[in-house]
């Protein structure tokens, strides 16, 4: 979604600035701008729809140069995604912002505006924030007074960086819902949405908290908080590989993460198993206490991390005796719920700042749950400060805006979820757990071993190059599996496609099947195998050709009218891990087939911090 880049120092900062939105391109954008202090003083600004290339071939030929300014990408959410709509706005010619986020009463704020004189030259709320924060600037005199001022009078969620001609020592931030960072540097100082725009700049951030407002000196930074009293944020040490932001020797970036996917499942198990069980104290220190009083589980989460909640309500209810109920955020967050007594509140979610997520969590505190517990990939993301405890899944950053290493580390940590719960309640064997540990352990090596297969699926891929619609069915704790498994299909390469429970094909979907509409299917060797198999004779009776993920062991046989790609055996409570490995190859490989913008897909973005 929208970045924000900031940079006050000594040295020429515009490379610094197209350098940070570049790393911040993988959220989606479709223009992008940025505004610097030139020699002279002046406050000059360059804007171009589409890609930052387009900015940064602009910037080479205006030779844009200064110490001083703030850069955007944008995701239109008020306004067509054009020039005029590109951050930053101005007043005047000495005042500039850029925003993430939406300003919910910018109807109202606009028309006092109008009537006080200002006139407006875009179509976004963004831009009443610029002219009334010089209507104040004008009324106080100082920059940071103003800001602090201007404020109080927005309604909505704001991550917000100011510019302005007439104090040029300075950036000043605003968090309200939209996240941001300071970078430290030595005699210089930036600002980002995102610490990896700065990560070529610096390892030393200072987190911003709901409703901080910061004045950032090249010397000196200092922060208020919502009170307005100046308080300290702490300097976190940054220590990730700065290697995550680079597609090494893979094509694109969705392919790399897919292939990372053994590591980062190795590291989300890391420091969290004992011999033979999951060390609870891995959720925080009261976990244990808690957890033992759970009697009802509620799930919340958005897009690919809602169908890793989907997964987990199979396993805690069959392993660990727990009612679970699993909804999309958007949805939960504006409906009246009903909170059953000693209920855990979980999110799921990789970059921990999607919109809904956050206000699903935000109501729930007032709901009268037990505790909030996120899982999450963003340690210092604002679901995880929000809840009481935390489970971080390992993924490290993940570019593509299809999410797929996010998605198998967030069901590792729903397994150790699962596990944890059931022996805390004393629902779960130990001889059960024990296998499972031994399971998770040996997880690795069979993703290892899926993602050997991938020239066998890039051959399976190219059955769908031409095809308009699909398919993907499951049963059980596949059925979220197909769900995913279609999501990913549709992202990247456009194809129509849909997931059913493999039951519910003769009441509906059975009417769509025919040759032109391949049906995708994943087919562990459980106890369902052989209701799904009468299901897959339902789709070869009308001429529907079937792609079918299935266990060596299974009994399907390879021949007209299916082709049948082999897995490697895997306990069945963790299939659902393993079988979202091919799925996710497969559309990769029908995505580069079509030619699309695999690790930026049309329309999307990777993290959704509006609603
Ligand atoms: C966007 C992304 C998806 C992601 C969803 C939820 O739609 O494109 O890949 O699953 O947001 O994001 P979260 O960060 O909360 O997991």
């Amino acid at each position: 979604m929208c970045g924000i880049v900031g940079a006050i120092a000594e040295r020429n900062i515009t490379a610094i600035l197209l350098e940070g939105l570049k790393r911040l391109e993988y959220r989606g954008y479709d223009s992008a701008g940025l505004a610097v202090l030139d020699a002279s003083g002046a406050l000059r600004r360059l804007r171009r729809s589409g890609k930052v290339a387009e900015l940064e071939s602009a910037q080479r030929e205006a030779e844009l140069g200064g110490r001083l300014g703030i850069a955007h990408t944008r995701w239109a959410t008020h306004g067509a995604p054009c020039e005029r709509n590109a951050h930053p706005h101005f007043s005047g010619d000495d005042l500039a912002v850029v925003h993430n986020g939406i300003i919910e009463n910018h109807e109202a704020l606009r028309r006092q505006l109008k009537a006080d004189g200002y006139v407006f030259s875009s179509d976004t709320d963004t831009e009443v924030i610029v002219h009334l924060l010089h209507q104040k600037l004008d009324e106080l005199g100082d920059l940071t007074v103003a800001l602090k001022a201007a404020v109080k009078a927005l309604h909505g969620a704001y991550g917000l960086a100011v510019v302005s001609a007439r104090q040029p020592d300075r950036i000043l931030a605003a968090r309200s819902g939209s996240p941001l960072v300071v970078g430290l540097g030595l005699g210089e100082n930036f600002l980002a949405s995102d610490q990896l725009a700065l990560r070529q700049v610096t390892d030393r951030f200072m987190y911003l908290e709901e409703g901080d407002i910061a004045e950032i000196r090249r010397d000196s930074v200092q922060v208020w908080n919502q009170a307005g009293d100046a308080v300290n944020r702490e300097v976190v040490q940054y220590h990730e590989g700065a290697e995550a932001a680079d597609k090494g020797e893979f094509r694109h970036f969705m392919l790399k993460e897919i292939h990372e996917q053994p590591k980062v499942v190795q590291r989300t198990l890391e420091g969290r198993l004992a011999q033979d069980h999951v060390l609870i104290e891995a959720f925080g220190p009261t976990a244990a206490e808690l957890f033992a009083r759970v009697r009802n589980v509620q799930i919340v989460a958005c897009g690919t991390s809602y169908h890793a909640g989907m997964v987990a309500r199979y396993w805690i209810e069959e392993l660990a005796g727990i009612p679970c109920q699993v909804e999309v955020a958007s949805e939960f967050r504006y409906r009246k719920v009903v909170v059953q007594p000693d209920s855990l509140f979980v999110t799921i979610s990789q970059s921990g700042e999607t919109a809904d997520t956050l206000a699903a969590l935000r109501n729930a505190k007032a709901a009268g749950y037990l505790a909030s517990l996120a899982i999450c990939n963003v340690g210092t993301s604002s679901l995880v400060r929000e809840s009481d405890l935390t489970l971080l899944t390992q993924a490290g950053p993940e570019i593509g805006v299809a999410s797929t290493k996010a998605f198998t580390t967030q069901l590792v940590a729903l397994m150790l979820l699962t596990l944890s719960l059931g022996r805390a309640r004393g629902a779960l064997a130990a001889d059960v757990e024990r296998e499972l540990v031994d399971e998770l352990r040996r997880l690795p090596t069979r993703l290892g071993e899926a993602l050997a297969m991938d020239p066998t699926i890039e051959k399976v891929a190219e059955n769908f190059a031409e095809k308009q619609h699909t398919l993907f069915l499951g049963r059980g704790e596949q059925y979220p599996v197909a769900m995913e498994g279609a999501l990913k299909l549709k992202e990247i390469s456009y194809i129509h496609a849909e997931a059913y429970p493999a039951g519910e094909l003769k009441h509906g979907p059975l009417a769509l099947v025919d040759s032109h509409m391949p049906v995708v299917t994943v087919a562990p060797n459980n106890e369902l195998l052989e209701k799904l198999k009468s299901n897959l004779q339902e789709v070869r009776a009308r001429g529907g050709e079937l792609i079918v993920f299935a266990d060596g062991s299974a009994g399907i046989e390879d021949g007209e009218g299916t082709v049948l790609v082999k897995m490697p055996h895997i306990h069945d409570a963790l299939s659902p891990i393993l079988y979202t490995v091919p799925l996710q190859l497969l559309s990769y490989h029908v995505a580069v087939l079509r030619g699309t913008d695999v690790d930026q897909p049309r329309n999307l973005a990777k993290s959704v911090t509006v609603e």
